[in-house]
């Protein structure tokens, strides 16, 4: 029977201990699965990706070769359409995909096919090298802890091993630190993510570029202070066969666990967009200038071309809504 853990313990058993979410087949698609990403809506949003990869390239220099590592590659679905449909920077081109449940990484491999230019790792390569790291909705899935403000200082949230009860202990003083200097303002009964985990992650991307650029896409806000104006509900949440889940404590590994990003805990350094504008920026209007004109000249007398056009358009729509994912942002870091 395992001991009180700290949420981040709890939130790690029940994503990917042996029971956990993502190991027994939790995972993202726009049909039948458990959430829908950006990435498994169709092959837009990877268009703009590999738009960015081969005006990266060559803002790099036109690097041989220019490695695009990407982490949390689920089952491989931005990784496959990418190569389809990345242009200059093909031949030089060595991709990895990082993806730590086992599965995942077999199933994306096998979808691909081993002649292409790909691998696959359990962890971040070392490096260094020359290129690109990106991630879509990575940082939102790795454990977090949380703190909650008391009248006198900082309260961590632990777990109980029985019943799913949570346990509030007083905050170590560097995680106290850390949430103060975060959220000032917390008012008794607040609650703080303290995102380590994640933060660690961007650090560890960032050092194995000799130069390139960081891209990650996730829901979240630039401020903590943010999230501890707004109840726990709204930005830890639960999903199940694209329903919203409740409390993160019952059922352990029955569904996914995720929080806003809180970009202000990441390191320096980065440009935040909305997705909505960094999509724009890379071109998806004039990829479906297309698509729109043939839904405006044959809408009343639709052919299967017609409506294959309004689908593109609605994925469109759906990656740029303001009330939706075209919120998420697009965190870009330089190096070198
Ligand atoms: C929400 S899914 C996103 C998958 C895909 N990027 C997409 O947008 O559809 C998060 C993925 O990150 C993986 N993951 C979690 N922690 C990881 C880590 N430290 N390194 C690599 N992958 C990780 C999970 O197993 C899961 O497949």
């Amino acid at each position: 029977m395992p001991d009180i853990r700290r949420f981040d313990e709890f939130m790690d058993e029940a994503l990917y201990g042996p029971s956990g979410f993502y190991v027994c087949g939790g995972r993202p698609a726009a049909r039948g699965g458990d959430f829908a990403t950006s990435v498994e809506l169709g092959a837009l949003f990877a268009q703009c990706v590999a738009r960015y990869l081969d005006r990266t390239w060559d803002d790099l220099g036109r690097p041989d070769p220019f490695v695009v590592v990407e982490g949390g590659a689920g089952r491989g679905t931005l990784c496959s359409h990418v190569l389809a449909h990345v242009e200059t920077c093909s031949e030089a081109l060595r991709y990895v995909m990082v993806e730590r449940v086992a599965r995942q990484r077999a199933e994306a491999l096998e979808a691909i096919g081993e002649s292409q230019p790909v691998r696959a790792a359990p962890d971040l390569p070392d490096g260094p090298f020359v290129g690109a790291v990106l991630a879509n909705e990575l940082l939102d899935n790795l454990p977090f802890r949380l703190l909650e403000r008391s009248d006198a200082d900082w309260q961590e949230v632990h777990v109980a091993p029985e019943g799913a009860a949570e346990v509030l202990r007083e905050a170590p003083a560097d995680a106290a630190a850390m949430a103060e200097m975060l959220a000032p303002d917390a008012a008794p009964g607040a609650r703080v993510p303290l995102q380590l985990k994640a933060a660690v992650w961007v650090r560890r991307a960032l050092r194995s570029l000799e130069r390139g650029r960081l891209l990650v896409f996730d829901y979240g806000v630039r401020r903590t202070t943010e999230l501890a104006q707004r109840p726990q509900s709204e930005w830890l949440r639960t999903y199940r066969s694209q329903r919203r889940g409740q409390n993160p404590l019952h059922a352990p590994g029955t569904a996914d666990i995720t929080c806003d990003v809180a970009f202000d805990q990441l390191p320096p350094g980065a440009t935040l967009n909305t997705q909505a504008d960094w999509l724009i920026g890379s071109g998806i209007e004039s990829m479906t200038a297309e698509a729109r004109a043939r839904w405006q000249q044959s809408r009343s007398n639709p052919t299967a071309e017609t409506l294959a056009a309004r689908t593109l358009l609605d994925e469109a729509a759906a990656l740029i809504d303001p009330d939706g994912m075209g919120a998420f942002w697009a965190a870009e870091w330089h190096v070198g």
